[in-house]
């Protein structure tokens, strides 16, 4: 491995290796957003299993901006000190851990707000959405819940943040022309209304607290990505690249690229900016995570499911003992009908672990 296991340094903060763990709303415990001890235990494993660093999942800034009923939040004071229990338990591993904020926006379970009134359906859900225009105020109401939900996971002893500015929710939603036609301000610099959230979090926090930020690498084109990212450069400490509002992708990489679209596109997002970018998604072994490194001279490289599947995959691949497949089955994805708490990879892992002591 050339890269894998190297360090790095990301703000002040040391990496021991190059992986990253991806954020994953995994926690189905509980309906009011505060932490259960589900949620310490699974970061926990996760810590002691040898990553460089955490990116927690997608935590909500509002009660009604969720992805799903069950979603951690933190939205209110009284959330920090299970917040805490988190990164505390993290750190105890010597792992930084960084908190992703979330508003689902248009994509809420209990709510609709939206760049621009829009009529659309969720392709991985298909249900109907019907999204409203949000006022000058309900604007001023959210940024004030990113940057006062920023301020918490500071209080609550997190490394930093990520905010969610991908997969269609509502940062993913400003920074798309193609959903948000506002004719105001927001809707001329669309990437007004992050840069606020950005700056305002700056000032409630610290100069070495990380602010990060995930973004579609075709938002909604390459080019567009690219040039959002340059705006925020000055502001941010990282990218994490990924899918952007609803996944769609205009196809750019040349003939015979052995990965998928998004990995080549941060390869050319990181050759435009000069901060730190994570590459990720269908990252399936360690050597292919060691040539996706290398090949696009990104910085950290992001594992999720694989640590679903077995949360020892660094210390395993380090080894070189079998660190489990990912079936890419889309069990454990929100969709209508999945029973997320069956994962066939896991499953064979567990096999073939019990084969290999027995
Ligand atoms: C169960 C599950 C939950 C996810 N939750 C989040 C999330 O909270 N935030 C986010 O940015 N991406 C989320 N994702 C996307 C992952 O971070 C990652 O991009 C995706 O799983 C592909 O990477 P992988 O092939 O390594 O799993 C989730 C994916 C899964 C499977
Ligand atoms: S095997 Fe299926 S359920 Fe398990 S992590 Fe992979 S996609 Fe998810």
């Amino acid at each position: 491995m050339k890269r894998l296991f190297q360090k790095f340094q990301l703000g002040k903060q040391i990496c021991k290796n190059r992986v990253v763990c991806l954020p994953m709303v995994t926690s189905k415990y509980r309906e009011d957003g505060y932490v259960s001890s589900e949620n310490i235990e699974h970061y926990t494993k996760i810590a002691k299993g040898g990553v460089g660093l955490i990116i927690q999942e997608a935590t909500c800034v509002s009660k009604t901006g969720k992805l799903s009923f069950q979603q951690l939040g933190i939205w209110e004071d009284n959330q920090i000190p299970g917040l805490k229990k988190i990164a505390t338990a993290v750190h105890r591993e010597h792992v930084p851990i960084i908190i992703q904020i979330h508003h689902g926006g248009i994509m809420s379970v209990t709510g609709n707000l939206c760049p621009s009134n829009l009529t659309c359906k969720n392709p991985f859900s298909g249900k109907a959405l019907q999204g409203k225009e949000m006022s000058s105020e309900d604007i001023e109401t959210v940024i004030h819940q990113f940057v006062s939900s920023g301020e918490r996971a500071y209080k609550a002893g997190y490394d930093g943040i990520e905010l969610h500015g991908a997969h269609g929710y509502l940062i993913s939603q400003f920074l798309n022309t193609n959903v948000n036609k506002r004719l105001d301000k927001y809707g001329t610099d669309p990437t007004l209304f992050v840069l606020r959230i950005i700056k305002g979090i700056r000032l409630v926090t610290s100069s070495d607290f990380i602010i990060g930020i995930r973004l579609g690498a075709f938002e909604p084109t390459l080019e567009a990505t690219i040039n959002t990212a340059k705006k925020l450069e000055p502001y941010i400490n990282y990218l994490n690249i990924s899918a952007g509002f609803f996944g769609m992708f205009t196809p750019c990489k040349p003939v015979g690229y052995p990965y998928m679209e998004h990995i080549y596109a941060s390869e050319k997002i990181k050759a435009a900016i000069n901060v730190p970018v994570f590459v990720a998604n269908f990252i399936t072994s360690p050597q292919m995570a060691d040539d996706i490194l290398v090949r696009t001279n990104a910085d950290m490289v992001g594992i999720g499911r694989g640590l679903l599947i077995n949360p020892n995959w660094v210390k395993d691949a380090e080894n070189g003992a079998n660190t489990g497949t990912c079936l890419q089955c889309k069990n454990c994805f929100w969709l209508p009908g999945n029973d997320r708490s069956k994962c066939p990879g896991k499953k064979i892992f567990a096999q073939n672990q019990s084969s290999v002591t027995h």
